[in-house]
């Protein structure tokens, strides 16, 4: 399985690759997870990152790539992996093109999460994202089902953040969309059902 998930932020990417992941033991390359990461470690990428993600802009394509590229060479990405919240714009697309053209690896398909932006701000307003391991849930969860980690609202899950996310999206991200349409890899799910009724789709589309 070597797949792109592409979607608005919240339209459950995440929720998705946890669950792939959990049944099929791929590695999950989240960009936002590194990034989220580097800025907990308060390294020099995370101190420079960290302005740019509270804005619910993209981070300049120069810091996520080599993290990604990074990631891809390690051993469990050779067994497959989900990229999630990677590519985020086109220039980012050509280079994983390029990088993966260079290991002869194709991509097996780009699978867009399809969710109507209101149903988004709702969603991420009350999301809590597990401080340890990235686990996402629901308001209300206080301690993580997965790691018994401490469950947190993220900096940019407030409304007007949430807001500029989408704009970076639709102008940015989106485009993405015919990209991979262009080259035959993209399949589209209804993401605005249950959990469990996405992933039954997500797995036919994949074929697994
Ligand atoms: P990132 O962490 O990638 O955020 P995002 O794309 O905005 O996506 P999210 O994690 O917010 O949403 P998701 O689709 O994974 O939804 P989830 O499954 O959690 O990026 C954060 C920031 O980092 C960016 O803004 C940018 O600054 C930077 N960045 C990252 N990658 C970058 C890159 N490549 N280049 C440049 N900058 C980059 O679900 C959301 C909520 O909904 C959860 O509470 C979940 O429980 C719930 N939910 C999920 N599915 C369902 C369902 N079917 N029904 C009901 N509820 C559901």
């Amino acid at each position: 399985m070597k797949i792109v998930l592409l979607g608005a932020p919240g339209a459950g990417k995440g929720t998705q690759a946890q669950k792939l992941v959990e049944d099929f033991g791929v590695a999950h390359i989240s960009t936002g997870d590194l990034l989220r990461a580097a800025v907990k470690a308060q390294s020099k990428l995370g101190v420079e990152a960290k302005g740019y993600m509270d804005a619910g802009k993209l981070v300049p394509d120069r810091l996520v790539i080599d993290l990604v590229k990074e990631r891809l060479d390690q051993d469990d990405a050779k067994r497959g992996f989900i990229l999630d919240g990677f590519p985020r714009n086109t220039a980012q697309a050509e280079v994983l093109d390029r990088e993966l053209d260079a290991m002869g690896i194709s991509l097996d398909a780009a699978l867009l999460v399809d969710v109507a932006p209101e149903v988004i701000i709702n969603r991420l307003s009350s999301r809590r994202t597990c401080r340890s391991c990235g686990y996402t849930a629901g308001a209300g969860v206080d301690v993580c089902p997965r790691c018994g980690g401490e469950m947190y609202q993220r900096d940019d899950d407030k409304p007007e953040t949430i807001k500029k996310r989408l704009d970076t999206y639709r102008e940015q991200t989106e485009p993405l969309v015919d990209y991979y349409g262009k080259k035959g890899l993209l399949k589209k799910v209804d993401g605005d059902r249950p959990v469990d009724d996405v992933y039954a789709d997500v797995k036919v589309l994949l074929g697994l």
